[in-house]
């Protein structure tokens, strides 16, 4: 059973949540690469996806994790939804929740928007990305990839690289990997690492040699131009020469590291196409599949959670 009727963040998580959630997780891979990919347990159920900002992987496999549980899925497609016309995030959810979902699964571009949000419904809520904040279910699926790829999720060293500043992404793995007890790195320019995150127990720094140096993990992370208001860059080219993974950086960490990226990806700007496409070194589609068996583990366990709130046998 999670401690908390909602998943907002990876910091309301222990580290027990967290090998709960991927342990079932696990289980749900296989069962994804067959054939017969529904497993049920969350039939009669109702989910609700609103995405105020654009997304394809995230809320594909929300959708996809949904339907393979049983339940019915509803997309909404805030672009055309009634805030157009002048309703307040608070009146859609509140009209939403009037139609009585189960699970309410949220992106937004305000950092903390998901949270107000959950103290408005009765549903369970879940964040899939609320501005530059957090997007726990990311750092869930990076984690269950590093633990098979890696056969553990402690004391390694993970190197975190690029725009630190604007990422939700490396938010939720700073404090995950931290609560496994794993050795974080960030590398970025300044101008992209906020000032005090080695409050968070990382260690920074702008030099691609220094950070990657016996690195088991490797995670690229795009420049978010969308949430940048002026020259944080110089320019892309200049970026790439610098923090950009081509064969010649990653030769710097270990032998064995993996290469990872939330993605979408820019090819060319902060990596390599080649080294995003070697399957020997490069995790990123693996990271696509356990986004869905993540995502089921979070719809199962937090529908769960509510069946005993309502007092139904479980
Ligand atoms: C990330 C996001 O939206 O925060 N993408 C994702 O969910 N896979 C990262 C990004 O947009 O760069």
């Amino acid at each position: 059973m999670l401690t908390q009727p909602h998943l907002l963040g990876i910091s309301d998580l222990t580290g027990g949540d967290i090998g709960m959630i991927l342990d079932l997780a696990e289980s749900y891979v296989a069962q994804g690469a067959g054939r017969h990919k529904h497993c049920g347990g969350l039939e009669g159920r109702t989910i609700v996806t609103m995405f105020f900002e654009p997304s394809t992987r995230t809320q594909a496999s929300f959708e996809l994790a949904g339907q393979r549980l049983g339940a019915d899925v509803l997309n909404m497609s805030m672009q055309t939804s009634s805030l157009k016309k002048g309703e307040s995030l608070i009146d859609t959810a509140l009209t939403l929740n009037a139609m009585r979902p189960d699970l309410l699964v949220v992106r937004h571009s305000a950092s903390g928007a998901v949270s107000l949000l959950a103290q408005k419904v009765t549903c369970a809520v879940i964040n899939a990305g609320d501005g530059r904040h957090e997007h726990p279910t990311q750092a869930l699926l990076d984690a269950l990839t590093i633990r098979r790829r890696k056969g553990r999720l402690q004391g390694l060293t993970v190197a975190i690289c690029g725009d630190i500043a604007h990422s939700r992404v490396a938010r939720s793995n700073i404090l995950l990997l931290g609560k496994m007890g794993n050795r974080v790195r960030l590398i970025g320019p300044p101008t992209l690492i906020p000032s005090g995150i080695e409050r968070m127990g990382v260690e920074v720094t702008d030099d691609m040699g220094a950070g990657l140096a016996g690195a088991d993990v490797v995670m690229m992370l795009r420049l978010q131009r969308e949430r940048m208001d002026g020259g944080f860059v110089p320019s892309a080219r200049e970026y790439y020469h610098r923090f950009g993974l081509d064969a010649e950086k990653l030769a710097l960490a270990r032998s064995d590291a993996i290469v990872m990226h939330p993605g979408p990806m820019n090819r060319g700007v902060e990596i390599d196409g080649t080294i995003a496409d070697d399957i020997n070194r490069s995790v990123i589609q693996e990271q696509v599949e356990m986004g869905v068996a993540v995502r089921m583990a979070v719809l199962d366990l937090l529908s769960r959670r509510e069946e005993v709130a309502e007092g139904v046998d479980v």
